[in-house]
């Protein structure tokens, strides 16, 4: 696993927004494994900003994301749906019907069976983003006793339920339920990036780089695993988790 520390959180989005650009120019029908969550927006903006000056060309990229609340339309502005159009979608030349983001609505069994074979559809992702939760969860896989391989149902973490809080008005329609990639899937892309910013996310972060363990109580150590896993981070991170490189 490579560990990069760029100089602050603008460094490391602009860091990851130009390797997804490059994997695009390179491989102009790759398929992408997306993250949102507030550390992907400044990602996906600066990817927008480069899709612009550099004219990539989204028309034959694909998709899949890896999660979505259950019980939320995708209309909704709060779904994960909504946020990937809104984010990037709407701003590229990506064609939408080669973007998957798991339904929240219908019957949650068909869902994830979809879900799974959307996932290898043409072969896993050549990319993998992701973020990081508190408990150290990667797509909505949470701290337990155990981790799924593949796609499923998660109950959310209290942390991942008050972390998420922030963006509802009503805190008790909080979602409390998530479908996810599982972390077998996750590690399945060629290449995975995790970025991470924040007080919040030091525990999560020292699992990951400072300790020696794969355990499902930091779910994000699987990536340990992964022959091709880098963790950006900002020195500020760095500096509070106490990684010297
Ligand atoms: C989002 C996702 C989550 C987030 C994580 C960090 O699709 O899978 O794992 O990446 O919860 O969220 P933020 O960036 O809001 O701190």
């Amino acid at each position: 696993m490579k560990v990069i520390v760029t100089e602050n959180f603008a460094e490391s989005c602009k860091l990851v927004a130009r390797r997804i650009a490059d994997i695009v120019k390179e491989k102009p029908n790759a398929k992408l494994g997306l993250a949102t969550g507030g550390t992907c927006e400044d990602i996906y903006a600066n990817l927008v900003k480069l899709y612009h000056n550099e004219k990539l060309d989204f028309s034959d990229i694909h998709t899949v994301n890896l999660d979505e609340y259950i019980g939320m339309e995708p209309t909704n502005p709060l779904s994960y749906r909504y946020y990937m159009n809104h984010n990037l979608f709407d701003h590229v030349n990506i064609d939408k019907a080669n973007t998957y983001v798991a339904g929240g609505m219908g019957n949650v069994e068909d869902t994830i069976d979809e879900f799974r074979a959307k996932i290898y559809e043409d072969g896993a992702p050549d990319f993998q983003l992701l973020g990081i939760g508190v408990s150290g969860h990667i797509g909505f896989n949470e701290a337990g006793e155990q981790l799924h391989s593949l796609a499923h149902v998660e109950q959310l973490d209290t942390t991942t339920i008050e972390a998420n809080a922030r963006y509802f008005e009503d805190k008790n329609k909080v979602p409390t339920t998530a479908m996810t990639m599982g972390v077998g899937e996750i590690c399945a892309a060629n290449e995975v990036w995790l970025v991470a910013s924040g007080a919040s996310k030091v525990n999560a972060i020292k699992g990951l780089i400072m300790e020696p363990y794969v355990t499902p109580h930091n779910p994000s150590t699987v990536l340990k695993l992964h022959q091709d896993a880098t963790v950006v981070i900002d020195k500020a991170l760095a500096e509070l988790v106490g990684y010297k490189g």
